[in-house]
């Protein structure tokens, strides 16, 4: 690719905090390895809503279209509690993800070795954990039809949202699974609730049907996912990757996020499909966390599910395999070194704030270029 077009959207409460850290990478790159990044800033959630009304402005929306990337913060926070539903600020996000057709979330969860101490689960359920959540991301209750509070004129209302899912839906997020299960072990877990709601049943046909079309070399098992929230708990290095529903993929990354230490470590890449002509594809890269209102403003809020953000774009919208490996690298070695902000913090680690994590991974970074 050519251009090298980043919109940073850093959004509301700590995504700004955190957005500042990968920016500091970037310009270094920029600066010393003249990497070439082009950037562009927009608003989103929150503070889009507080200066025009909109969760995002049509101008945002445009940039994001015609970025190679977009670089997404976090959105919300109790400020913005009572605002409209449909200017709330996770409706920024949505449209992003709808009108990029972004339909594929890959949510990895990696334990890091220096933080096997720090998950809530025992050192043996976590050490060396490496699994992949593909979450479908444009489709299923989130978006379908009708999605409505209707007053049934008793005194009563009734709240409704509908889940959704097309075979194409189906086919398209359990392809991507699939064809990312062939580059590590090989192996898809699918999950939904076929015995209770229909469009399981969709899911697990349409799934089953693919993998004995295409797919047959990968092994494929299918989990109930309530099971699955139960197993990713119990013994989560039984896992690969995992596909599953856009509400059921919300849910259990958050569940795998805890496993991995902390919900400020886990990254994630939103994708679109790739160009038939160009191979390119739109992309957008989150972390899974929220704007942590309980600690924005504190500087204590970890960057590095933000920074690992940067690292999948560096790797799936730039082909810079070799730096996106440095930077995962450069996180490993900090973590490694003892560094920590408070939410992986351990005995005998040194904790520190957001900017100075940002700093010591920025310096292993440079170093391991040297
Ligand atoms: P949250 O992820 O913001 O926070 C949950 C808990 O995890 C908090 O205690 C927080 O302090 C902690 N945490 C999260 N990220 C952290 C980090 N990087 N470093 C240290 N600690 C971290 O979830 P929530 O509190 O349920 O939601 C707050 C707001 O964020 C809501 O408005 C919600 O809609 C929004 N939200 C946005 C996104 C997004 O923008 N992608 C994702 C989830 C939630
Ligand atoms: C996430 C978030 C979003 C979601 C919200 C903020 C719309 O929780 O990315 O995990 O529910 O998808
Ligand atoms: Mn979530």
């Amino acid at each position: 690719m050519a251009s090298k077009k980043l919109l940073l959207l850093p959004g509301d409460g700590i995504g700004p905090e955190a957005m500042a850290e990968v920016r500091k990478i970037i310009a270094y790159m920029n600066a010393e390895l003249k990497s070439g990044f082009e950037l562009e800033e927009g608003l989103v959630g929150g503070c889009a809503y507080d200066a025009h009304g909109k969760a995002i402005s049509d101008a945002d929306m445009a940039k994001a279209m015609a970025a190679d990337a977009v670089l997404f913060g976090a959105v919300g926070g109790p400020k913005w509690d009572s605002v409209p539903y449909d200017v709330r600020p996770e409706a920024g996000l949505l449209r992003l993800r709808k009108d990029m057709e972004l339909f594929a979330n890959l949510r990895p969860a990696i334990c890091y070795p220096a933080l096997a101490d720090s998950s809530s689960l025992k050192k043996d359920v976590v050490e060396g954990l490496d699994i992949l959540i593909v979450r479908e991301l444009t489709g299923g209750v989130y978006f379908g039809e009708p999605k409505e509070i209707v007053d049934l004129g008793n005194g009563q209302k009734r709240g409704i949202d509908t889940q959704v899912y097309d075979t194409y839906e189906i086919e398209r997020i359990s392809g991507v699974a699939f064809e990312l299960a062939r580059t590590r072990r090989n192996k898809v877990t699918s999950m939904e609730k076929r015995n209770v709601m229909k469009s399981g049943v969709l899911w697990n046909e349409v799934v089953t049907a693919n993998h004995k079309a295409r797919y047959s070399d990968v092994q494929l098992e299918h989990m109930l996912a309530d099971a699955g929230g139960m197993q990713l708990v119990r013994w989560p290095k039984q896992f690969d990757v995992i596909v599953t529903d856009n509400l059921f993929g919300d849910m259990l990354s958050d569940i795998a996020a805890m496993l991995t230490g902390s919900l400020g470590m886990l990254p994630s890449a939103s994708l679109g499909a790739p160009d038939g002509k160009t191979g390119s594809r739109k992309a957008l890269y989150e972390p899974v966390h929220g704007s942590a209102p309980d600690i924005a403003g504190t500087g204590a809020a970890n960057p590095i599910a933000m920074i690992a953000s940067f690292a999948m774009c560096l790797r799936y919208s730039f082909n810079m395999v070799e730096e996106a490996d440095r930077l995962e690298a450069a996180i490993a070695g900090v973590l490694g070194d003892g560094i920590r902000t408070g939410d992986i913090m351990s005995e005998g680690s040194t904790k520190v704030g957001t900017t100075q994590m940002g700093d010591a991974i920025l310096a292993k970074f440079k170093a391991l270029a040297a």
